[in-house]
């Protein structure tokens, strides 16, 4: 396992201690938090732990499943007790970039139903400014791709739209739309973009999780460093 991967795993197990007996847990989508739902599906083997999952794409669903843990819906626990997902960019105010793996709707929502919500990554995805050199996903009704992109436009931003790998045509989301990555350049007034973006018509949801994050355990080499909502 290369230095980055370990990071990672490390990150990830710091945050399922945050699991508790009894709890529902959202579980987030991609490769770091992927370390987090094997953890728990192997602390359920060790040590008899009663949970149950609510995954946020079919990825955190079939890994889930293949880890032995519960799943419910949101629709019997509309209030999870925690959420644990990745992210594409953090800052130190615990603000995040998520959504390259196409999963930031769910993600966003099951976060946002999460009563803590504990984000992993490895410090690589530290940064000083959100923004910088990376794209804000942005989930889009298909019926409205051009005019989203033409708005986005006078947003001062550049929306490209997702593209597919091993499959012709535009990236499709686990809710049947398509992905934009806009470029905006690193962002100051994140809710300000956030707000503007999310109020274009057509405009599912956004890739800003603004003030949503209470701890951030980055991964490192030699350890794991907590950040965490003052
Ligand atoms: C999925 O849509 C994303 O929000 C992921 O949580 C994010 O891209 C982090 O993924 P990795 O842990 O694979 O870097």
């Amino acid at each position: 396992m290369g230095w980055r991967e370990g990071a990672k795993k490390r990150a990830a197990l710091e945050a399922v201690k945050h699991v508790r007996e009894g709890f529902v847990v959202g579980l987030g989508s991609g490769t770091t938090v992927a370390y987090a739902i094997q953890e728990i599906g192997e602390r359920i083997r060790r040590e008899g732990l009663r949970v149950f999952g609510v995954p946020t794409s079919h990825q955190a669903l079939l890994l889930a499943v293949s880890c032995g843990i519960p799943l419910t819906t949101l629709d019997e626990w509309p209030k999870l007790d925690l959420t644990i997902d990745g992210a594409d960019q953090v800052d130190k105010g615990l603000n995040l970039i998520k959504g390259m793996g196409g999963a930031l709707m769910r993600e966003k929502i099951v976060a946002s139903a999460a009563k803590q919500f504990v984000v992993v990554a490895d410090e690589t995805k530290l940064v000083e400014k959100l923004g910088a050199n990376h794209p804000v996903p942005v989930e889009v009704l298909p019926f409205a791709l051009s005019t989203v992109v033409a708005r986005v436009e006078e947003l001062g931003g550049k929306a490209v739209l997702r593209e597919g790998k091993r499959k012709v045509g535009p990236v499709v989301t686990d809710n049947g739309n398509f992905i934009l990555d806009a470029e905006f350049g690193s962002v100051d007034a994140l809710d300000k973009l956030d707000v503007a973006v999310k109020l274009i018509p057509g405009v599912l949801e956004t890739g800003l999780f603004v003030g949503m994050a209470d701890v951030v355990y980055l991964g490192k080499q030699d350890g794991v460093v907590k950040l965490e909502r003052k």
